[in-house]
């Protein structure tokens, strides 16, 4: 474990709570913002020990990633806590929540701890993991902690993830507090449209078959239940705007949503582009999907954003649809993706960092994390907006090697990680010695 060190950066940026910005600098001591102000230098001595010099960079709270797949354990061969988090400090982001499909599955306390303590030993970047939910586990999903919450697939699933029958779902619903998190896809619907489109192969058919009915229904039902017992409910990777506009109707308060930067900035012209590496679950849906969906995150209807990071390998993918995995990485382009969008005007800079990192925050009543403040955690990432670079397969640290936006030019580029008031990622270089932390969760 690396203590903290003393940081002073100085001329940067800054975005503050109120979605302003001020240039000047951040006092960082014993992993914490100590100070913000315009000038912090006459008293560097009694506390800076690593000067940043940040002029003409951005700083924003941290990335918080609330959905990815780090495949760890069972699945390393995909990718694993070490490369991943290595890929999330390179791309900013500095606290990820990981779900429960992996092998084992995350199921019970011991196979959460058994996570928590592989992350402590690998993982560059601060981490929660979510309890999966099956038929039998209800007792374990009512006490596992920490967790952000319960994750249930209602659809495009196998195995005993999968929760597709309302009575199940309902009694999961009816007991406990803690948050419930839902893929919510119909799984009668897409089995049935997967027997109509049986024998084709072109991937561009994975969206009809798990097309935005499919999606709808799932979602409708997760609400209704939630109404029923008003049980905190979020719902992961909304991908149409069939849901977006149900929502925009029918959303308690204590209901959110997400959606990712997928689902808002490609659609199925990119099978044609890019092929299985294309299909993931929610699948990518129409330009107009795209257009309602970013209305909906600009309202409020959507909350916030998740990669669903989940990579495969291209030998996976090279199988040929349907026997190609479902899925794309995302957690080291999702902030120059998002930030190109802003500065392209489609949102602004205030409006990306609150998506990805300061409503998260809320969201999962994760403490002192997600604003540039003092008393918040030094968890942080310099950008620079100035500059266009490509997305390059060589540079990429996920393990999978490949990324749906290889080619991409996109500015807001990460130029420094921090996490903990440490030092995870700089100009190219990864210190990999960096230990985040379990991220708590307030009830
Ligand atoms: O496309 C997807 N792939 N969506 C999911 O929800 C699961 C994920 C995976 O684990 O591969």
């Amino acid at each position: 474990m690396s203590s903290a060190t003393n940081l002073l950066i100085r001329q940067a940026r800054i975005l503050l709570p109120t979605g302003e910005f001020l240039v000047g600098d951040v006092k960082i001591s014993d992993g914490q913002i100590v100070q913000v102000g315009t000038d912090l230098s006459t008293n560097i001595d009694e506390i800076a020990v690593k000067i940043i010099d940040a002029a003409g960079l951005t700083l924003l709270p941290g990335v918080i990633d609330p959905q990815v797949h780090f495949r760890e354990p069972g699945l390393e061969h995909k990718e694993d806590l070490f490369t991943a988090s290595c890929a999330c400090a390179k791309g900013g982001v500095t606290s990820f929540l990981e779900m429960p499909n992996t092998r084992p599955l995350t199921t019970t306390q011991a196979t959460l701890d058994d996570k928590l303590q592989r992350a402590a030993e690998k993982s560059l970047v601060n981490y929660g993991f979510f309890i999966g939910a099956t038929a039998e586990n209800l007792p374990d999903l009512l006490t596992a902690n920490p967790t952000p919450g319960i994750k249930i697939f209602m659809g495009s699933m196998h195995g005993q993830l999968l929760i597709d029958q309302e009575t199940a779902l309902e009694a999961i619903f009816a007991k406990g507090k803690r948050l419930i998190a839902v893929h919510a896809e119909d799984q009668e619907r897409i089995n049935q449209r997967r027997q109509e489109f049986a024998g084709i192969t072109d991937p561009a058919i994975h969206s009809q078959i798990q097309d935005n009915q499919a999606a709808l229904l799932a979602t409708q039902l997760a609400v209704k239940l939630s109404q029923k017992y008003e049980r905190r409910l979020h719902i992961l990777h909304l991908s149409t705007g069939d849901e977006a506009e149900f929502l925009r109707q029918e959303k308690p308060s204590w209901v959110t949503a997400e959606v990712t930067p997928q689902h808002l900035v490609l659609n199925t012209e990119a099978y044609q582009k890019i092929g299985t590496l294309a299909q993931m679950n929610p699948p990518l849906r129409s330009p107009k999907d795209n257009e309602i969906l970013w209305q909906a995150l600009r309202d409020g209807v959507i909350d916030f954003i998740a990669t669903d990071h989940a990579p495969h390998t291209l030998e996976e993918k090279a199988k040929g649809y349907p026997n190609t995995p479902s899925g794309m990485p995302g957690v080291e382009t999702s902030l120059p993706v998002m930030l190109t969008q802003a500065m392209q005007g489609k949102c602004t800079i205030s409006q990306v960092a609150n998506w990805m990192s300061t409503a998260v925050a809320q969201g999962y009543n994760i403490p002192n994390k997600g604003a540039i403040a003092p008393g918040y955690d030094a968890d942080l990432v310099l950008v620079d907006l100035e500059n266009y670079r490509p997305v390059l397969r060589e540079e990429l640290q996920t393990k999978c090697g490949w990324s749906p936006f290889e080619g991409w030019n996109l500015t807001g580029w990460p130029v420094i990680t921090i996490v903990g008031g440490n030092v995870v990622y700089e100009r190219g270089k990864l210190f990999t010695e960096i230990r985040g932390k379990a991220l708590r969760f307030d009830a």
